[in-house]
């Protein structure tokens, strides 16, 4: 599902489109993708996207998981794609506030990275609560 969302994303600026599937504790899986704007920050990656709508949609469902994928220039990447900075913060908040580890899948067409936990993403992490 993350691979399909690509064909979702609004990437006009990087052609670099972006899908991300997330699978929450009662089954039901949200995807999202890539949304940019003329005024690049105001952009959103797929991981946030994605994200932040299963926390809106679904605020007492715990994140089970997360599987990333991405397309450009007319196929999907070889290597997988890692989250950036601001992604693996908003999915650190999401496995805290559920108490539950979230498990990301990065899927590039060679290999596919299974990380069982944010934590392995984001050592060191700030944490207020
Ligand atoms: N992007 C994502 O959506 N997720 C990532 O993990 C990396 C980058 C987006 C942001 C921007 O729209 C485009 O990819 C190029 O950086």
């Amino acid at each position: 599902m993350a691979k399909k969302a690509v064909n979702r994303a609004y990437a006009p600026y990087s052609h670099f489109q972006v899908g991300a599937a997330v699978l929450l504790a009662n089954g039901e899986i949200v995807v999202g993708s890539n949304q940019e704007n003329v005024a690049y920050p105001s952009g959103l990656c797929a991981e946030r996207t994605a994200l932040f709508y299963a926390n809106s949609q679904f605020p007492d469902t715990p994140v089970e998981a997360i599987a990333v994928a991405a397309y450009t220039n007319g196929d999907y990447t070889d290597d997988p794609v890692p989250p950036c900075g601001s992604c693996r913060q908003v999915i650190l908040e999401t496995q805290n506030r559920y108490a539950h580890p979230v498990k990301i899948l990065l899927c590039g067409k060679n290999e596919i990275y299974c990380v069982p936990s944010i934590a392995e993403l984001l050592p060191l992490s700030f944490q207020h609560l």
